[in-house]
């Protein structure tokens, strides 16, 4: 599914948080949002679920605006978030956890699969089936949290800083399962502090800072721009700051 952003604004009250965007992601892509904390990643993502209004531009999925559609009905068209810090039911199973995602579904058939489908990306929580939320570790969340948005069938996945918080080797683990993912055709959004991590997965890389947009280049070139690796790359590319 293609998204296409057309000069979005957003504010919170006076705070002007995300400035004139516009990015056009490719069917099928993997594209990476990249920006420092605080630099309105998180606010384009709520933008495109519709759980914040834009105070100007559109959005559109395969050249249809869905600007003012409400959330749920941007779910069913197949636009799922996995949210910053995971947002998990903590009183919840993992397995209940996963099937809150596909309470817009009716299919159990599919449903089914698609579960057997998130345990054989993330087979750790296989394990941890009967675990609640609030007992996983921070890996095990973010496995869950990513889970329980490919539990809604996307076609437009977003992913907010999948990384953030988690060790180099299940940062490994996590850039592995999202390479699956994309190789679906599901389209992948992704937000992220760690720039390393998200443009070595993606085509495209957008670069935010303040809000606005200060570059759209193909992901290999934002990873070999020096200036952009002094200002966010560091040395280690699994470093998450
Ligand atoms: N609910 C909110 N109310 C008011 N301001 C907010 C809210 N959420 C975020 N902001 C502000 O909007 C800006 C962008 O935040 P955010 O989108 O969370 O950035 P990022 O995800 O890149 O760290 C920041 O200045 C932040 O303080
Ligand atoms: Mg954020």
């Amino acid at each position: 599914m293609r998204l296409e952003l057309d000069n979005v604004s957003i504010h919170y009250g006076a705070i002007h948080a995300v400035r004139d965007v516009s990015i056009d992601v490719a069917s099928g892509s993997v594209a990476a949002i990249i920006g420092a904390n605080g630099a309105g990643k998180s606010t384009i993502m709520r933008g495109i679920v519709g759980l914040v209004p834009l105070s100007k531009g559109e959005i559109r999925i395969d050249g249809r605006v869905i600007t003012n559609l409400p959330t749920e009905q941007r779910t069913r068209s197949g636009i799922a978030l996995s949210p910053e810090g995971r947002k998990l039911f903590s009183e919840m199973t993992v397995h209940d956890n996963l099937l809150s995602g596909a309470y817009l579904r009716r299919d159990a058939r599919a449903i089914r699969d698609d579960l057997d489908m998130v345990y054989a990306l993330f087979p750790r929580l296989t394990e941890r089936r009967q675990s609640l939320g609030r007992n996983l570790s921070g890996g095990e969340q973010q496995m869950v949290a990513i889970g329980r948005a490919l539990m809604a069938a996307p076609k437009l996945l977003l992913l907010d800083e999948p990384s953030l918080g988690l060790a180099p080797a299940v940062i490994h683990m996590m850039a592995g399962a999202i390479r699956k993912i994309a190789l679906t055709g599901v389209t992948v959004l992704l937000v992220e502090q760690n720039s390393h991590l998200a443009l070595s997965l993606s085509q495209m890389g957008h670069v935010l800072e303040g809000g606005r947009l200060v570059r759209s280049s193909p992901a290999s070139d934002l990873l070999h721009d020096e200036d952009l690796k002094r200002a966010y790359l560091g040395d280690d590319p699994l470093v998450v700051k």
